[in-house]
């Protein structure tokens, strides 16, 4: 007998996410033939994605014609400290470009270049201007243009639906059951292929540019379902978030605004980023203020740029010691300037929202005056462990692709490149997805009550109130798995953690199914607190500091490390930890990545 309490649908493919990387792969398998459902936990179109606000990164070639796949790729493998999944930095560098025309082809409004290309701008990290543009909206007109699409594909979106488990059978994937968040009633996915596209972790941290959907459910789903995570110490944490008025903290500010030339300065007045080179990119970036700014006045002869545009990790971690140095701002952060580098209307017409942003928010006109900014939690590298050319997990029949996927990035993300990540990897993931169809095996019915029965399982106890539980799991992350760690504070993590999980098994939520925040949040704590025991026990196991994984107690790189990945799988109830080492770079891919210096 089927249990009751629920509808159930059969798909070829089921997409869970319904981000940039979502869409793109329900359009991919949609146009497969495939019968395709798009899940979200959310409305359709609410996405982190749309916190991508500078720009795609794509070697387009239309400002600098010098630029390639090999510069791109180049580029990302030093920006992830050449820890990066070295099959997926080089398919995302020599695909990227296709993904942007295809999206301007569907109807993508990209500013323009003065002859009528598209424009790119430039970005941390990235040799060249790259970054495929929408003024800073550029994440949101990406969702509406594959929102578009993605609607006239015959898709079926199944709206404000969590995902809460995943079912294996017979070591192949088999289905998902959820319930809608509005009525509280449950839905069983029956299908052979699920593609993770649910992006990150954010929430797990207290300052984050993530809003309340980014608990890491995709990761959590995955681990259940007895997947391989890996890189999960490497968080990043965006050198600009806003810092005033409280209510506001962690809000992304656009890197698109040091793209434009804006300046970082600490409370003294000083431009510190010149004294934060690191040895790898001494001579790509300018050493005086003259040379900074004669570059960004478009005097592009030597190329070198401003150091406000060195990757986020370095700039971050700057941002982080000037202010525990004591030159901070009044409010623990420090000083973003574009006013004194561009005028008025240019700023209104590159950057309207963080115009507004500002304006609305802090009170401060940004044509006038510098903001207050400071680091934010904004995107993990780690993830699901996939094929690079599939983005098949280690579960057969299970995909993820997007910020949910890991190995793209290595230990720390160029900006502008999970646009384009997202597009890549989601067609790919919705191609091979929708290659698996055949018949799902079938779920056993005492599976699915078992389910349920857990999902329900607040509301029979009288316990704690999830939101606190919470709150106590963002302040143990943000104080001891923050953008500097070291053993003592991670072996506090996990042992507050551990106490968490106690305290999470005993949450009781009051009232109906229907649109009850406290049952909702009782649900999300399991995934917070398995992203963050993996966060924290990889970053406790590596014993270097690399990219945005730093640590107080090993400062320096270990180039030792630098190919090991640390894997996390979940083996007879508990969460195991192993090294891996990645396959070598091949020769001709080392070349390429030298060729630079
Ligand atoms: O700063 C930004 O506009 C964010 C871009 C990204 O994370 O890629």
């Amino acid at each position: 007998m089927p249990p009751q309490d629920i509808r159930s649908h059969n798909y070829d493919v089921v997409v869970i996410g319904a981000g940039g990387a979502g869409l793109r792969a329900a359009i991919e398998a949609s146009a497969q033939q495939a019968k395709v459902a798009l899940v979200c936990k959310s409305l359709l179109g609410k996405a982190h994605t749309v916190m991508a606000e500078g720009g795609a990164a794509a070697a387009l070639g239309n400002v600098f014609p010098e630029d390639n796949w090999r510069v791109h790729f180049r580029d990302t493998m030093r920006g992830g400290k050449m820890h990066n999944d070295w099959r997926m930095a080089q398919i995302h560098a020599q695909e990227a470009p296709d993904r942007i025309k295809e999206l301007e082809a569907w109807g993508a409004l990209f500013d323009r270049t003065p002859d009528g290309r598209i424009n790119q701008r430039p970005f941390g990290g990235h040799t060249y201007s790259r970054l495929a543009h929408v003024g800073d909206r550029t994440g949101l007109e990406m969702i509406r243009v594959l929102q578009d699409k993605g609607v006239h594909s015959g898709i079926d979106v199944h709206m404000e639906c969590t995902i809460v488990q995943l079912f294996v059978v017979s070591g192949q994937i088999a289905g998902a059951l959820g319930y809608f968040r509005e009525t509280g009633r449950f839905v069983l996915f029956k299908t052979g292929a699920i593609v993770l596209a649910t992006g990150g972790i954010g929430k797990a941290w207290q300052i984050t540019s993530n809003s309340w959907e980014y608990t890491g459910d995709g990761h959590a789903l995955a681990y259940e379902a007895g997947a391989e995570l890996i890189d999960m110490e490497f968080v990043q944490f965006h050198p600009t978030g806003m810092v005033w008025p409280p209510s506001v903290r962690g809000i992304l500010v656009t890197e698109g605004v040091r793209g434009e030339g804006g300046v970082l300065k600490n409370s003294k007045g000083e431009r510190f980023m010149f004294r934060y080179m690191p040895e790898m990119f001494k001579g790509d970036y300018a050493d005086t203020e003259a040379e900074s700014d004669a570059w960004v006045k478009g005097d592009r002869t030597k190329n070198r740029r401003p150091p406000e545009l060195l990757t986020r990790d370095v700039v971050a971690k700057a941002i982080t010691k000037e202010i525990a140095e004591g030159r901070g701002t009044e409010h623990g952060g420090v000083f973003l300037d574009i006013a004194s580098k561009q005028g008025p209307d240019y700023i209104k017409k590159k950057l309207p929202s963080m115009y507004h942003q500002f304006k609305e928010l802090a009170r401060v006109d940004i044509t006038k005056d510098a903001m207050e900014i400071g680091p934010t939690t904004h995107y993990v590298m780690g993830g699901v462990k996939v094929d690079a050319e599939t983005q098949e997990s280690t579960v057969p029949g299970l995909y993820a692709a997007g910020e949910v996927g890991g190995g793209m990035h290595g230990a720390n993300r160029l900006g502008g490149n999970s646009l384009s990540d997202l597009l890549v990897f989601g067609r790919r993931a919705g191609q091979y997805a929708a290659g698996k169809r055949g018949a799902a095996p079938a779920i056993p019915d005492a599976e699915v009550e078992q389910a349920m029965r857990e999902a329900l399982g607040a509301f029979e106890r009288e316990g704690e109130n999830p939101f606190a539980v919470q709150s106590a799991l963002q302040a143990v992350m943000q104080r001891d798995a923050g953008i500097i760690r070291d053993k003592a504070g991670l072996e506090n993590a996990l042992a507050e953690l551990e106490k968490l999980k106690g305290r999470a098994r005993k949450v009781g939520v009051t009232g109906s199914r229907e649109y009850n925040p406290g049952w909702h949040t009782a649900i999300d704590l399991t995934s917070l607190l398995i992203v963050s025991e993996a966060t924290a026990r990889a970053a406790l196991e590596r014993t270097e500091s690399r990219g945005g994984h730093t640590r107080s107690d090993y400062p320096d790189s270990d180039e030792k490390q630098a190919r090991q990945q640390i894997v996390i799988k979940k083996e007879g109830g508990r969460m195991a930890v192993r090294r891996e080492a990645q396959p070598p770079i091949p020769a001709d891919l080392l070349a390429v990545i030298k060729e630079g210096k």
